[in-house]
């Protein structure tokens, strides 16, 4: 009998009422008092209910480069851009620089997922597309993840720290969940991650930055980061040729959203200037730093701080005052 439900149900999928139809279908064949094929079906059923719509989620902070990992950085390549994307190499070597505790600006990476019996195959978007009625073993499916660096600031802020928001998504089933609000979740873990690495370190948290897309602002909005009124901010290349310094691509336009720690209504322009710093220096910089080519390094570091920099900090020395307001991002 549970074969039987598979096979209906592995036939109809990714339909969402595959279930109850397969499941109400098989049961009007089933004699009255066959209890043994009736206890078989519902058994089925319910791991199916399990599998196609789960209810029980948990975060895990992912430390190792292991097959959880590669499941995010396949959900990466699925959600973002290939210009956004951090290469997997790059990344795992991040996570492991961290564990050992030699990351000048440890990585930390969260998913939220859920556990189902049996070998279940879902669709990057996180739709059952392959049912087993066997409930030998388990699969655990990552619906959201945020992965982003802690990064201790320099100079006049010496002592102090922020964090800073690579990649948040939820898969596209899973999105805008009002009982579950998975990527408000991730997001939560990472901030609770970041308090807890400050206050172990003896540094103070100052604020939390995210590079925001156009689609995502609201949800950044919502989760009470705002805008730094007025700063035109891009993302610089996160790649380039090491032979000859050019960029793999160009600097990506985003809106800068800031958290502030102590719900400020404003920022120091100092200080959005050394956290901005202190991210492009981490995330397109560090890892060039033992490039045996002086010349290409420089090149690199101009396009990084000579350009993208530079436009940015044109933008803040146009806003009057020492300090910029953070707002709601226009259209929200
Ligand atoms: C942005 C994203 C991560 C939100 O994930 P999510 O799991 O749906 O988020 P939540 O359910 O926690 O949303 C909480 C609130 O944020 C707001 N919100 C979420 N997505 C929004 C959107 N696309 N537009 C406007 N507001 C949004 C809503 O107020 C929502 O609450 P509501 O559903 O009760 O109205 C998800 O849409 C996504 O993965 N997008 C693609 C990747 C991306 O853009 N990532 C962010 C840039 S790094």
């Amino acid at each position: 009998m549970k074969k039987l439900f598979e096979d209906n149900i592995n036939s109809v999928l990714p339909s969402h009422d595959a279930g109850v139809k397969a499941y109400d279908r098989l049961r009007a064949r089933i004699r009255y008092d066959d209890v043994e094929s009736v206890a078989s079906l519902n058994q089925a059923y319910e791991l199916y209910q399990k599998a196609a719509d789960p209810c029980s989620f948990y975060n895990v902070k992912v430390q190792k480069p292991d097959e959880r990992f590669e499941k995010i950085y396949a959900l990466m390549k699925h959600i973002f851009e290939v210009q956004v994307l951090e290469s997997k190499e790059r990344l795992a070597d991040s996570i492991i620089r961290t564990e050992l505790g030699v990351h000048k600006f440890p990585c930390i990476i969260i998913a939220r997922a859920f556990t189902v019996p049996g070998t279940q195959l879902y669709d990057d978007n996180g739709n059952l597309t392959r049912f087993s009625a066997d409930a030998v073993g388990e699969t655990e499916v990552i619906v959201s993840f945020v992965s982003g660096n802690y990064m201790p600031l320099k100079r006049s802020y010496t002592g102090c720290a922020i964090g800073a928001v690579g990649h948040l998504a939820t898969l596209s089933r899973f999105r805008r969940n009002q009982e579950h609000r998975h990527g408000s979740s991730v997001l939560k873990a990472f901030l609770e991650t970041t308090s807890i690495m400050a206050r172990e370190r003896k540094e103070r948290l100052t604020l939390v930055a995210v590079e925001a897309t156009e689609d995502s602002k609201g949800f950044w909005y919502r989760n009470g980061f705002r805008w730094a009124q007025d700063t035109t901010y891009a993302q610089p290349p996160l790649a380039f040729n090491t032979e000859t310094g050019d960029p793999i691509f160009g600097e990506v336009p985003e809106l800068l959203m800031i958290l502030p720690m102590r719900g400020e209504t404003a920022i120091s322009k100092q200080l959005l200037k050394e956290s901005v710093r202190t991210m492009y220096v981490n995330w397109c910089l560090d890892k060039y730093r033992r490039l045996p080519r002086v010349d290409v390094k420089n090149m690199i570091r101009h396009y990084v701080m000579g350009k993208v920099f530079r436009q940015f900090l044109s933008s803040l020395n146009e806003i009057e005052g020492e300090h910029v307001p953070l707002i709601a991002p226009p259209g929200v």
